[in-house]
């Protein structure tokens, strides 16, 4: 959580500053602030609120200067305030820090810097690094060029938890330095300017050329060079990444919110995740290099997720089951971190995250490979901390997804998986090749079917209309579509704050039918042919209880269903039941928008949530 940007170049860097902040919104919004060094004094501006606020601010109109630091917050240790918004600076002001992650140390290193006189004006755990890096400067003895490196260095030394940190100091005024360990940063290059962010998107526009940091290397920017070192301060030498994306795909392109433009992308979004991949005879995983030696000796295989990536996860459980005989298990990664899981060096552990970055994936992640577990990095977002500390990483391709409520990445990260069980199967010569040839057409069919959904948005937008004054809406489903109800209860509560269950339609009648009353909304998903006429019945047993029913249905399953049952139909175009959480999704991403917009919410920053959770 929080988004942290720097410049350091020949323009003033106020303007750039906010501009990076407002495409780093996602990440938080409950304040933001921002600090430059003119005339070697260190120039904070920050406060409550949302970044567009700082762009009023008389003192940010003041800040002169082409060199700063700046971060948008969501707040873990301290109410969002004045005092606890970022930047932050030691007590002489000499040095000022804005701070992505969690320092989990930070009282102990508050008293240890109380009893060295120093003082702390907020609550967060942040204000000791600043006066942390004082400490050490006036510590060191040695007056040289790396005076500032080495006392930056040994504070970090200190700290224990996450982060990613940009410091400015009045002794290197020409200078910024920067750091990260487990929460992102990335540097982009550029002439005679250079950019740091949290992530890509937000200095997209001024550089395709980027530097991928590693835990614990320290850089050191001016603005016409970049030097890099490792954890001990040896000088090292990094690569650019080019980055291929352009700057409108990290723009909301005329939509009015990037939720719906991202929704509007999946076809788009899908075919870039199958690339190249069903070009030839086989599934094609160049960067993945499995026998079929390996995979039939696996006892098992662990898909470890958290909310909506989770939720991908689950929609391809018993898909990987079907096609390559092995038992798979999906985890939440907050729960498998701690639970002790049985894993070995005979499971395989798949971890799926958009962002690649959540805090409990990448903990999940590292728990495996201690038990020597193989693992594989499902993420959108290249360099990502999960992608590099898994041992194989492969992409999504769907492009930034900057909205809060995850819908593109939803869709890709369910792609991918298929053509990965589809990898697996033809390893394994388990598999009919015709079945698997079945699927392989019906994932390349589905961009044109997500086109017609999206071509007529219509009638779920109707539903919206009286679905937004509800309190309460149940979600079910049988098999697949019951993992497509748990996700599609996901988008409506984050988005429109209305309280919303999924349930497994044969589980209603163990209790919670209690709950079924004259008008509660309930949404029946039934697009699997073999399971339609079981979840009809569970829906006719709520209709009896007074219910308004939505049915959710597909050109197959409407031909079995008396329509007249239901208050309202909702009907998608037919694929094979294993891709269907794919299109059925995309209706009640809709839904969920629609909800949210007739309620008049900011559909992109639901209250508290950020896109990336990069804390536990
Ligand atoms: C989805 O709409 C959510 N905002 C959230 O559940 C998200 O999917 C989850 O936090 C995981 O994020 P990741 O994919 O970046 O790891």
């Amino acid at each position: 959580m929080c988004g942290i940007v720097g410049y350091i170049g020949f323009q003033k860097a106020s303007p750039i500053l906010l501009a990076g902040l407002s495409k780093l919104e996602y990440r938080g919004y409950d304040s933001a602030g921002m600090a430059t060094i003119e005339k070697n004094k260190i120039k904070i501006v920050k406060d409550k609120g949302r970044v567009e606020n700082l762009y009023h601010l008389d003192e940010t109109k003041k800040l002169e200067g082409s060199i700063g630091i700046a971060h948008t917050r969501w707040a873990t240790h301290g109410i969002p305030s004045k005092i606890n918004s970022h930047p932050h600076a030691d007590n002489s002001n000499s040095f000022c820090v804005v701070h992505n992650g969690i320092i989990e140390n930070y009282m102990e290193l508050k008293k240890f810097l109380e009893e060295n006189g120093y003082h702390f004006l907020s609550d967060t755990d942040t204000e000791v690094v600043p006066n942390l890096i004082d400490y050490y400067y006036q510590k060191e003895e040695q007056e040289d060029g790396q005076k500032v490196l080495r006392a930056v260095k040994q504070a970090c030394s200190k700290l224990i938890g996450s982060f990613s940190l940009e410091i400015l100091s009045v002794y290197m005024p020409d200078h910024m330095i920067v750091v990260r360990k487990d929460s992102p940063l990335v540097i982009g290059k550029s002439n005679d300017e250079n950019y740091v962010a949290s992530d890509i998107p937000a200095i997209l526009g001024y550089t395709k050329d980027f530097y991928l940091l590693e835990n614990f290397e320290y850089v050191v920017l001016s603005r016409d060079k970049i030097d890099f070192y490792d954890q001990d301060l040896n000088p090292i030498q990094k690569h650019t990444t080019t980055i291929t994306w352009d700057a409108m795909a990290a723009d909301k392109s005329g939509f009015d919110d990037y939720m719906l433009k991202e929704i509007m992308e999946q076809p788009t979004s899908i075919r870039e995740t199958i690339g190249s991949r069903l070009d030839s005879d086989k599934c094609n995983f160049d960067e993945l290099s499995f026998t079929k030696d390996y995979l039939s000796t696996l006892h098992q295989i662990y898909i470890i997720a958290c909310g909506t990536a989770m939720h991908a996860g689950l929609a391809v459980k018993n898909t990987m089951e079907h096609l390559c005989k092995i038992h798979t298990e999906v985890d939440i990664a907050s729960e498998f971190r701690y639970r002790n899981p049985l894993i070995d060096e005979k499971t395989l552990c798949i971890f799926i995250s958009q962002s690649g970055e959540t805090a409990d994936t990448l903990a999940a992640l590292k728990l495996s490979k201690e038990n020597h577990a193989k693992t594989i990095a499902i993420t959108n977002v290249l360099g990502s901390s999960i992608s590099r500390e898994a041992d194989s990483a492969i992409y999504t391709h769907a492009g930034p997804e900057i909205a809060v409520a995850s819908t593109k990445a939803y869709t890709s990260q369910i792609t991918l998986m298929l053509l990965l069980i589809i990898y697996f199967a033809e390893v394994l010569e388990n598999t009919d090749t015709a079945e698997l040839k079945k699927i392989k057409d019906a994932l390349l069919g589905l961009p044109n079917k997500i086109e017609d959904i999206l071509k007529n948005t219509d009638t779920v937008a109707t539903i919206a209309k009286n679905l937004f004054k509800e309190k309460d809406v149940f979600y079910l489903g049988r098999g697949i579509d019951y993992t497509t109800a748990q996700e599609a209860s996901l988008k409506l509560k984050e988005i429109s704050y209305i309280h919303s269950e999924s349930y497994a339609a044969g589980e209603l009648k163990h209790g919670t039918i209690a709950l079924i009353e004259k008008d509660v909304n309930v949404i029946g998903i039934m697009t699997d042919p073999n399971l339609v006429k079981k979840t009809v019945s569970n829906m006719e047993e709520i209709i009896t209880r007074g219910a308004l029913t939505t049915a959710v249905v597909s050109d197959a399953t409407l031909k079995l269903v008396d329509s007249s049952l239901f208050h309202n139909i909702i009907v998608v175009p037919d694929t094979i039941t294993y891709l269907s959480p794919i299109i059925t999704i995309v209706p009640l991403q809709l839904l969920a928008y629609y909800v949210s917009k007739e309620k008049g919410l900011d559909v992109d920053k639901p209250r508290n949530l950020a896109k990336s959770v990069t804390v536990e």
